[in-house]
């Protein structure tokens, strides 16, 4: 997620804004940069790459002034590049500006803008942000930023300087957090408490809808309709590091949370309720030749493969275009077959795992059209395709991946109603399965404010030495993600497998020391789960299940049942995957293991 610093009092600003900045690395970015008003005029300097090439452009130049915005880019819409780093300016560079977040109209206010004479240096949403706030500027810099931000639809963490109004700092926030550090005669502005610590611990957190005038000496609240609004000021107890993590213990812990906002950033701009359809800009020039491909073959890696796995299932029950899922590292060595109207798509949260991108060249080689899904803009693996679609979740910085997970199957699931309503879906079956996409954020919420019976468990099995995962349809490769969120952070050796597989060799494990997790959700297969589970039952096994909630015959055959709110089959994953990522990391944290840096392990393996 991108980082924003603003300073406006008595000291000079650049130290205290690339301290700030230093502060978010951890965050994640691909460039930085500052403004700041030297007395006379805005002054802005920014860089592709980490702080310390910013640092070295400016090569121990001093910008001088006591008014700044300095921000780290995460990229959204374009890719990592000088000229897309933040701030943005607009037309005359008066008004300079930074933001985090995504104005999902910024085409249709750009086209517009131009029409009115606008020039856009950028491929950016932000930059639309600088000229509509220009355009609607008559002397008064708040009413311009509210003006402006009454046609914007999205989200913003928003901080706006100009060089007619040098004594403020308009702040305002939609869907991303800003907070404001009060001083004594200054006051600071960030997105993550991190970057003001150090400089006061006294802060004004701004919420949805809000804006904010920030002088040297004052914050004035109000609306974006400008009715005040009356805040207070806290003191902030937390150290550092829990800051870094939100407040949790570990980063892995923070972003199984969020994914609430991660799925629904997933989503944001590309439902299409009405129609009963998605929307994927990205790809919108191979959707025809998509619908039409003769066969899919999407590669991957380990929890991507998963991801893979469950999109498979959708698009070939929703879409029915023939669909492989190979690991990447195997279809790079076999010398795949790529015929007429194959399509390969590259699944890679980092987008530089080596085995995905080898075998993604590969398949360009061999005349595949590459489509990509990446959380990472500008990744290689999304620059190595000839078009993709990104997660939007943010960085993911535990090394298991967990948001990242969920948010490339809601994608999938955005692809597979796409190609399913060219290909005989009814808008009706459209409409419900958008319907119910746009409730999951809710239900993935309902899950995580009840973590009590996942700890219990945790607490009961930490000791055990071998799992066993099972599941049956969209809940087969669940079982293959639990088992390695498992092994992967506790180091206990866990194995997925389809639940039918389980007499066919695996069941000779079973015994009173073997826990199995079923995912048992109540769907086509379900009467057969249940006869698995009898099956290890009769063998003294140990059954957790995760159910659907109220499941009162689960309830009486398991030992142990976790309960999940019901939706389409087809999403059933994005929830019965979350008890398990939870059990995972409560039994690691028991077990005192590193839970973000997993020994061995490598957020991104970008060697072979
Ligand atoms: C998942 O928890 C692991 N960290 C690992 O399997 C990961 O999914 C795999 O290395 C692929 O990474 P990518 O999605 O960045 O390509």
């Amino acid at each position: 997620m991108c980082g924003i610093i603003g300073y406006i009092g008595k000291q000079q600003a650049m130290s205290i804004l690339l301290s700030g900045l230093k502060r978010m690395e951890y965050r994640g970015y691909d460039s930085a940069g500052l403004a700041i008003y030297d007395g006379k005029e805005i002054i802005v300097k920014k860089e592709v790459g980490k702080i310390a090439q910013l640092e070295k452009m400016l090569n121990g130049h001093l910008m001088n002034g006591q008014l700044g915005l300095g921000h780290t880019r995460w990229a959204t819409h374009g890719i990592p590049s000088q000229v897309n780093a933040h701030p943005h300016i607009d037309r005359e560079g008066h008004i300079a500006l930074v933001h985090n977040g995504i104005v999902e109209n910024y085409m249709a206010l750009r086209h517009r803008l131009e029409k009115l004479g606008h020039k856009f240096r950028t491929e950016t949403d932000t930059e639309t942000l600088a000229h509509l706030i220009e355009e609607a500027y008559e002397g008064d810099l708040l009413e311009a930023v509210q003006m402006a931000l009454a046609q914007v639809r999205g989200t913003y963490g928003l901080a706006v300087i100009c060089d007619k109004e040098p004594d403020k700092i308009i702040a305002a926030r939609m869907g991303s957090p800003l907070v404001i550090g009060v001083g004594e005669g200054e006051n600071f502005l960030a997105s993550d408490l991190a970057a003001i610590i150090p400089f006061t611990r006294n802060a004004i957190y701004l919420d949805d809808g809000e804006i904010a005038v920030i002088t040297a000496d004052s914050v004035q609240n109000r609306t974006l309709t400008n009715q005040k609004v009356l805040k207070t000021v806290e003191s902030v107890t937390m150290d550092l590091e829990q800051i870094e993590k939100g407040g949790y213990d570990h980063f892995m812990l923070k972003e199984i949370m969020e994914q609430p906002r991660t799925l629904e950033d997933s989503m944001r701009g590309r439902l299409l309720e009405e129609e009963g359809t998605t929307k994927l800009g990205g790809i919108r020039q191979f959707e025809d030749k998509l619908a039409d491909a003769r066969r899919i073959i999407i590669v991957a890696c380990g929890t991507s493969w998963h991801s893979s796995l469950i999109g498979e299932y959708m698009i070939e029950e929703f879409a029915r275009i023939p669909v492989e899922v190979e690991y990447a590292s195997e279809f790079r060595y076999r010398d795949p077959i790529i015929d007429e109207g194959t399509f390969v798509i590259a699944i890679s949260q980092s987008g530089e795992t080596a085995d995905t991108l080898a075998a993604l060249k590969e398949a360009r080689r061999k005349g595949a059209i590459t489509l990509g899904i990446c959380n990472v803009v500008g990744s290689s693996i999304a620059r190595e395709t000839e078009a993709g679609i990104y997660l939007h979740a943010g960085p993911e910085i535990g090394v298991a991946s967990t948001k990242a997970f969920t948010s490339q199957v809601t994608v999938l699931a955005l692809l597979a109603i796409l190609l399913g309503r060219r290909k005989g879906l009814s808008a009706a079956q459209g409409r419900w399965m958008v319907r119910e996409l746009k409730n999951l954020p809710l239900l993935v919420a309902k899950i995580l404010e009840n973590t009590e019976p996942i700890k219990i468990l945790a607490e009961k099995f930490k000791d055990r030495h071998n799992f066993l995962y099972l599941g049956r349809g969209y809940n087969f490769p669940i079982a293959l993600e639990g088992a390695l969120k498992l092994k992967e952070i506790s180091y206990i050796h866990a194995e997925g497998y389809p639940a039918a597989e389980m007499k066919h060799g695996p069941i000779a494990l079973i015994d009173k020391d073997m826990p199995v997790v079923f995912i048992a959700t109540q769907d086509g297969t379900y009467e057969k789960v249940i006869s698995n589970i009898e099956e290890v039952k009769a063998r003294q096994g140990t059954v957790i299940a995760v159910c659907t909630e109220g499941d009162v015959e689960m309830a009486e055959k398991a030992d142990y049942i976790l309960e999940i709110p019901r939706t389409m089959n087809f999403l059933m994953p994005i929830l019965s995957v979350i008890p398990l990522q939870l059990l995972a990391y409560y039994i690691a944290v028991l077990r005192g293991c590193n839970v973000d840096q997993p020994r061995n392990l490598a957020k991104s393996v970008t060697v072979e």
